[in-house]
């Protein structure tokens, strides 16, 4: 009986062991399986019309099954669906299901912003002895490209894949006179989701007559997902000693203050509801980049509940933060979610504010035969 006892317990240890060892197999032949089907994707429908034209929605899938959807009206990243620590995706921008929401007017969600993203006060600039007088939609200033800017413009686009990744380069040529601006400008933005799990932004433009250029995105992010809660618990840290000090209608008066000892110092990380309060308005300032005009990460936001980090690297001399204070639960988002006050928060990488009246400020002057280009990466990691 002892006997029969010793030899089954062994048979019984062999079977597991070799059942075990099978299933290990098949499970790392089904995880290559799967890597290998898992390539990058990109599909194409229609969203609707506007203008006379078809809007199409393109869905980009990277080989880790990130997804972001972009429509070609105003360039606008509807979705961007990542994952948490526990590997479970969520959409973590804000924005709307039908392209009817996005006609009938929203605050710059997802959208690229241009000719000019942010102010220029009360509409007016004087360029090689020339006053030019732009469109006014912000009280008497003029605000990101004035009444009808690149946010609702009908873009061309071109999807592509890459060793990179997969993207959509999207076309505009803003003819001479629109909102005002000198010049027919000729705008190639080009999105790429990275198999790094990052949302790349090349910017590029050419001009045939001197003219102020800032585009930006307007992507309003929330890492614990869309429409759940506010923004108010991520920790942030900035790349910045400095912002621009602006007068009350957010128009910089030129100084650039050190953030030391204020709310507005980020530099060790702090979470985003903690000195808010003491910010008249809440976050919605220029912050100067330590980056001399090189690639550096500039931002990094982190949301403790789902682990999800966003870092934000640019080239560019500034990055509007602003904390969604607009935000009134009039916008009804995606899936019927309502975003409240501080349900997300932007990053508009940029030129400062108000830079063609600033002659201190860095030049935002696009001449003829220059061109003008930068690149910021949104990039996505868990913890
Ligand atoms: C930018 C501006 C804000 C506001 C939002 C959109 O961030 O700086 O003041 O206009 O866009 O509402």
């Amino acid at each position: 009986m002892r006997f029969m006892n010793k030899n089954l317990f062994k048979v019984l240890i062999f079977t597991t062991l070799a059942l075990f060892i099978n299933n290990c197999d098949n499970d790392s032949k089904n995880n290559k399986q799967q890597k290998e089907e898992n390539k990058m994707s990109i599909t194409k429908e229609l969203f609707g019309k506007a203008d006379g034209k078809d809007v199409f929605l393109y869905t980009l899938e990277n080989k880790n099954g990130l997804i972001a959807k972009i429509t070609n009206y105003g360039a606008i990243v509807t979705s961007l669906i990542v994952p948490d620590k526990n590997g479970k995706f969520d959409d973590i921008v804000l924005g709307f299901d039908s392209l009817q929401d996005y006609l009938d007017g929203h605050p710059y969600f997802g959208a690229i912003v241009g000719r000019y993203g942010n102010r220029i006060a009360k509409g007016r600039f004087t360029l090689d002895g020339v006053e030019y007088t732009l469109a006014t939609n912000n009280e008497k200033n003029h605000l990101h490209g004035g009444i009808k800017g690149f946010d609702k413009a009908v873009w061309d686009a071109e999807e592509f894949e890459s060793n990179d990744g997969v993207g959509l380069k999207l076309s505009y040529i803003s003819p001479d006179g629109e909102e005002g601006y000198p010049g027919n400008l000729s705008v190639k933005v080009a999105y790429t989701l990275t198999n790094s799990n990052e949302l790349k932004i090349d910017y590029e433009a050419e001009t045939d007559k001197a003219t102020p250029v800032n585009i930006t995105h307007h992507g309003y992010f929330n890492l614990a997902g869309a429409g759940k809660k506010d923004v108010l618990d991520h920790k942030l840290q900035i790349d910045a000693d400095k912002y621009t000090v602006v007068d009350e209608t957010l128009i910089p008066t030129g100084e650039l203050r050190n953030v030391e000892n204020t709310p507005m110092d980020f530099k060790t990380p702090h979470l985003i509801g903690e000195r808010i309060e003491q910010v008249p308005g809440g976050y919605d300032h220029n912050y100067v980049i330590n980056n001399n005009g090189k690639m550096v990460k500039a931002i990094e936001v982190y949301e403790p509940e789902s682990g999800r980090i966003m870092e934000v690297l640019t080239t560019e001399p500034g990055v509007q933060f602003y904390s969604g204070n607009f935000l009134d639960g009039t916008n009804i988002g995606k899936g019927g979610k309502v975003y409240y006050k501080h349900y997300g928060f932007c990053f508009e990488t940029q030129h400062f504010p108000d830079s063609p009246n600033q002659p201190d400020f860095p030049t935002t002057i696009l001449k003829p035969g220059e061109k003008y280009g930068y690149t910021t990466i949104y990039r996505f990691l868990t913890k």
